[in-house]
């Protein structure tokens, strides 16, 4: 089947405009964030991964397709042997506007400068909580002190930008968000908070009672902070505000309680070469088959990217109140 669009453009039924891929690099990480994974996962066997080879091939047929953001992800993506040359490949790709990734920081310390000059240019850094004990329970595995020293030196490389992300969840950190902001503020970072997703199913919380929404978050800050709404955007879904007197800015990411499908710009690709179409369904193409059947064949690989654009949904159908019907864990998609 053939998409009538051209094939320099990726364009779905909604006439919503595709520009933006995220990449999974790898599901495998070295923390166990408890919104994100069960605490036993089972992660996937070598063969079924892609080879960084097919990755760039896939990065580079999707730069040609009109693709001007690609943002790496994981799991972890930094824990991949090779992430970083692979980064410098992607980031040569002369089309693209932008290289970025998100990272929970644990590698950091001594990779920062290495991203920097591999040709990243903005860096989202998971942190939900400044508590030690919190961040250990959080992430199950983590070391907060780790982490912030991976922040400083994403700092001193000196990124066009840093973000924080944060997951607030009702009685767990949902507190914190004074703080975070303040830290964001005093390191001159931006910071989203995120209301969770039901992805996958998780053992250690109800997701409907662990509900925290901007708003609520919203009305926490400004009893600290003003707030000027901005029309300012990363091509992501946060939207954002600058806090007076900073060069911070905070976005909320509110899938619940604020719907962004409508300006959807985004594809995910799974280390498993599945093109998914949208986070909150199932709708996907095995793009490792197209690639591994087709080898070093350019245009086919890029007509099944320009004809998947047709099973694009409209939106995604999160209910925190019921059981999830994406049985698939946030360390498929990095987000
Ligand atoms: P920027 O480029 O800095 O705007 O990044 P971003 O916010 O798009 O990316 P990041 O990897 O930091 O993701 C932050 C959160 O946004 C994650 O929890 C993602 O799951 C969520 N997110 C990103 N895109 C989508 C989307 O299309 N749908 C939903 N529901 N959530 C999304
Ligand atoms: N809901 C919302 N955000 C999540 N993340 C991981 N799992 C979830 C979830 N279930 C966040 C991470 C990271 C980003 C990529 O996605 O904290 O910052
Ligand atoms: Fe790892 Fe990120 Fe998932 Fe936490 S949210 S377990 S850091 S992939």
């Amino acid at each position: 089947m053939t998409h009538q669009s051209s094939l320099t453009s990726l364009v779905d039924r909604f006439g919503r405009t595709v520009d933006y891929l995220r990449i999974s690099i790898t599901d495998r990480c070295d923390f166990r964030c408890l919104y994100c994974m069960a605490e036993d996962m089972v992660f996937l066997p070598r063969a079924q991964v892609l080879t960084l080879e097919e990755i760039y091939t896939l990065a580079k047929a999707f730069a040609e397709l009109g693709v001007k953001k690609i943002r790496v992800t994981g799991g972890e993506p930094l824990v991949r042997k090779g992430a970083l040359e692979l980064l410098q490949n992607i980031g040569s790709i002369e089309s693209l506007n932008e290289l970025v990734i998100t990272t929970n920081g644990s590698q950091l310390e001594t990779m920062a400068a290495s991203l920097k000059e591999a040709g990243v240019k903005r860096i989202n850094i998971s942190l939900d909580t400044l508590d030690a004990d919190k961040f250990k329970a959080i992430t199950r595995t983590g070391d907060l002190q780790q982490v912030l020293r991976g922040i400083q030196a994403a700092k001193t490389a000196g990124f066009e930008r840093i973000k924080i992300n944060a997951v607030i969840l009702k009685d767990r950190n949902h507190w914190e968000v004074n703080d975070l902001v303040r830290f964001a503020v005093d390191y001159g970072i931006d910071i989203s908070f995120i209301e969770e997703m039901p992805l996958g199913i998780v053992s250690q919380h109800s997701r409907a009672d662990a509900y925290y929404s901007s708003d609520l978050i919203k009305a926490d800050l400004v009893r600290n902070f003003t707030l000027i709404a901005t029309a300012e955007k990363t091509g992501g879904p946060s939207n954002y505000f600058n806090v007076a007197g900073s060069q911070t800015r905070v976005g909320f990411i509110s899938p619940h309680s604020e719907n962004f499908c409508g300006t959807c710009n985004r594809v995910r690709l799974t280390v498993e070469g599945r093109l998914l179409l949208c986070l909150g369904n199932e709708h996907s193409v095995d793009l490792k088959q197209v690639i591994r059947a087709n080898p070093g064949n350019m245009a086919v690989l890029k007509q099944a990217i320009v004809d998947a654009m047709l099973i694009k949904p409209e939106k995604h159908e999160f209910n925190i109140n019921e059981q999830p019907i994406i049985l698939r864990y946030m360390n498929m998609t990095g987000g």
